[in-house]
């Protein structure tokens, strides 16, 4: 390990030297323009070590000679800052996430809502909804006229729809265009989409273009977030359970064989936060992922978790008028519905993960 003294600050820097070398970002070590890496990582001799070192005199850049006729130039402080030791040694809780239960989001609803005029016309008003995406994970887009073009127009000044075998913008009734709940009149309880997908929908969107000659089909969105952080307070035993368990989900229809295995809660290795919420209990598969005799541990964890989140605290039930938009973050928010009657047409669509945080970087909201 090398050791690299600030005198001024008095702060030690302890790092690899292959690492230092490899994150040289010097113009022969990275393309200036596209922020890439330049060589093979085999052309750094193994045991490469630094023959000189010097701070200059502002006293926060330090140079090096390499062993390798390689020089390098480094910010000390922002080596400092990044490295593993401190980002996981601050484990500060995110706090650009605020979980919510009903009474909490209700408080908030005034954050949550832009119009389509100001959407358009504003990017203020982008920034105002990929927030509020960000902090509570639900977001709405008002007097937009109810049609799946303008649905589509709506979502795209923002982010870039995702295409699955759905579609892209996607329309459904109660008209059975695919094998799933959703497209009946039938209750739905809360649940994530996409739990059989390799990389779940990011973003879900939707929009109720009609309703005719009927009653009922609120929806219900629940803070999964918040309901996580309830289990893990209530019943430490039962979250660490579904943060390790795999839990199989699956799609199948003509032509169509979808199978994904991943635990309810992912937490980040490194950080400890939580990262993506799966929650399907129709899309389970085969449950053969633990033995037997782990069963009863986990049903007992599973029916706990599910009691938090079907509890009528945290679940804010609204019903989605034609001309409203519903954004909601499918990693983190369950949404649900309650039966209808009548004919019914919602419009939508899904974003993926990757475009809405990158979003969301370039507007400054996360890092
Ligand atoms: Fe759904
Ligand atoms: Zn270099």
């Amino acid at each position: 390990m090398l050791e690299i003294e600030n005198k001024r600050s008095g702060k030690v820097l302890k790092v690899d030297p292959f690492w230092l070398r490899d994150h040289c970002r010097c113009n022969n070590c990275i393309n200036v323009e596209t922020k890439q890496r330049k060589y093979n990582l085999l052309d750094i001799p193994e045991d490469v070590e630094p023959l000189f070192i010097k701070f200059q005199n502002d006293g926060t850049f330090f140079d090096i000679e390499w062993s390798d006729n390689h020089s390098s130039t480094y910010d000390f402080n922002f080596l400092y800052q990044s490295l593993y030791e401190q980002v996981s040694n601050s484990k500060q809780h995110n706090t650009s996430r605020t979980p919510w239960n009903r009474s909490i989001i209700l408080q908030n609803e005034r954050h949550l809502r832009v119009n389509l005029t100001d959407l358009i016309s504003s990017d203020g008003a982008v920034k105002t909804l990929v927030s509020a995406l960000i902090r509570y994970g639900i977001a709405f887009i008002d007097e937009v006229p109810p049609n799946a073009e303008m649905t589509e127009l709506a979502i795209r000044r923002v982010f870039p729809i995702m295409k699955t075998f759905f579609g892209e913008m996607w329309t459904f009734s109660d008209v059975k265009d695919h094998a799933d709940t959703a497209y009946t009149k039938e209750y739905l309880g809360s649940h994530t989409d996409n739990t059989y997908f390799c990389d779940a929908a990011g973003l879900q969107i939707l929009h109720c273009l009609s309703h005719e000659n009927g009653m009922g089909g609120e929806n219900f969105f629940v803070d999964g977030l918040h309901a996580a952080k309830e289990l893990y307070s209530r019943h430490l035993n039962a979250f660490e359970l579904l943060k390790r368990v795999q839990v199989p989900g699956e799609y199948v229809e003509t032509s169509q064989y979808h199978k994904y295995s991943a635990p309810m809660i992912h937490v980040d290795d490194i950080t400890d936060e939580i990262i993506q919420l799966r929650l399907n209990v129709y899309d389970r598969a085969l449950f053969n992922t633990i033995p037997q005799t782990e069963m009863s541990e986990f049903y007992d964890a599973f029916r706990k978790y599910l009691k938090i989140v079907q509890s009528s605290d945290s679940q804010w039930t609204l019903k989605l008028q034609p001309g409203t938009l519903v954004l909601f973050d499918n990693w983190r928010v369950f949404h649900g519905r309650l039966a209808y009657t009548g004919s019914r047409t919602m419009s939508g669509c899904y974003v993926q993960r990757t475009d809405f945080l990158s979003k969301a970087r370039v507007l400054g909201l996360i890092e």
